[in-house]
């Protein structure tokens, strides 16, 4: 239910914008208030009186309504929300807001707000494909800013592909999971996920087999029961969750660095695959192949992000939660592995290659606190998402 709950509704001009009004209609059926924008070419697809009338209340066109700006109209209107909701979000709405533009009411709403912002973007498929708009993606992502779709489908335009809005509905269950009073309301979360790559020379790098799945569906998990999840993730290869924070990063060190400078958080849930080792030194040129003689390859230890904010003397996030990929003796060397980093938990599991766990899609874990060592049937990487999310938020609301 979204009772009490105020949506700025910001309609760009495409043809998914019929759309929109019903998904006025199913977020006023939950009891949200719609407050309707419209850009200039919106209004090429839907009239301002339908939209009005669905709404209940007047739509809002223009930047330079004298008597709104007079009571600095534009600010107010962005700030009273509980959430912006940008459907359909174009490729040109798109741009305004990763580069900050705001030439118009729409973008000025979105530049001059710190309300969450959901977009559900719409368009052509190469233009959705073209990397100019995926750039802008990421960043928007980067941002905070929350993502539904688009969904794959027959077009418009009558190309085919990934373009189309979301469905009313599908948009309604992300802005209930942006707006929903879920156990994690209000707490702070950084999960750390993916491999990282620790280069060699310019073009070689050492890394590992870790895909990111797990630590992006706990990311997700805990978004969902309502975290603010800052992601902090090595070159994984799904793709980060929707409506999270995400610091993009290279090495062990760059983790260590965005880790650290999202604190304070009540939790920490360290799920990369950090590299151990780096090369003490890296070579700024190419290695030559030269003949007769093998590079000799001198390491160095990254640091251990997971034990040094589990240390940390101030400011230690109330749970901290890390991983264990073992291949013998998974419980002994996770019961060990959380005494000498010193954290909360350890999610253990073991990642023989026979298991299939490492870039699979299921896991089997074993949860070592300090009351003992839990294990979990074997399930998707889901599933222990979530599982491990419901438990944290019971350990954040008993401790
Ligand atoms: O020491 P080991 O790599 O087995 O420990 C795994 C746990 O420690 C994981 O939670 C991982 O994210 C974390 N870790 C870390 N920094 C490192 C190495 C591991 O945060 N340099």
């Amino acid at each position: 239910m979204l009772s009490g709950k105020r949506i700025l509704l910001i309609i760009g001009g495409g043809i998914a914008a019929y759309k929109s009004l019903d998904l006025i209609r199913r977020l006023r059926e939950r009891g949200a208030a719609v407050t309707p924008v419209l850009t200039k070419a919106a209004e090429q697809f839907v009239t301002p009186l339908s939209v009005a009338a669905l709404a209940g209340q007047n739509v809002h066109r223009d930047l330079f309504d004298l008597t709104q700006e007079a009571e600095m109209g534009h600010i107010q209107l962005s700030r009273v929300a509980d959430l912006l909701v940008v459907a359909p979000a174009t490729a040109d709405l798109m741009a305004k807001m990763a580069t900050g533009r705001a030439d118009d009411l729409a973008s000025t709403l979105l530049l001059a707000t710190d309300t969450p912002v959901l977009i559900a973007p719409a368009m052509n498929v190469r233009m959705w494909d073209h990397p100019a708009t995926q750039r802008n993606l990421a960043t928007l992502r980067g941002d905070g800013v929350a993502v539904s779709g688009p969904n794959e489908g027959d077009m418009a335009c009558g190309e085919y592909g990934p373009g189309r809005m979301s469905e009313p509905l599908e948009i309604v269950a992300a802005i209930e999971a942006r707006l929903g009073d879920g156990p994690l309301k209000g707490r702070r979360i950084v999960v750390t996920s993916g491999p990282t790559h620790e280069p060699i020379d310019p073009v070689r790098y050492i890394a590992n087999r870790s895909s990111g799945a797990q630590g992006t569906a706990i990311a997700r998990a805990l978004s969902a029961l309502g975290a603010e999840v800052i992601f902090v993730t090595g070159p994984a290869q799904v793709p980060p969750p929707e409506g999270v924070a995400v610091t993009r990063v290279e090495t062990a060190g760059e983790m260590r660095e965005a880790a650290l400078g999202a604190l304070p958080a009540d939790t920490v849930v360290c799920a990369a695959a950090v590299a151990d080792w780096r090369m003490a030194e890296e070579a700024t040129s190419k290695i030559k192949k030269t003949k007769g003689g093998l590079p000799v390859l001198t390491f160095a230890e990254n640091p251990d992000i997971l034990a040094e904010i589990s240390q940390l003397e101030a400011g230690r996030p109330s749970l901290v939660v890390g991983f264990a990929a073992e291949t013998d003796d998974v419980e002994a060397n996770a019961t060990a592995k959380r005494a000498r980093k010193g954290c909360d938990w350890i999610v253990a599991n073991d990642v023989s290659p026979a298991t299939g766990i490492m870039g699979g899609t299921e896991n089997a874990v074993t949860l070592i606190t300090a009351g003992g060592a839990e294990s979990w049937p074997r399930m998707g990487k889901d599933q222990v998402a979530a599982r491990l999310a419901a438990r944290i938020a019971e350990a954040l609301q008993n401790g």
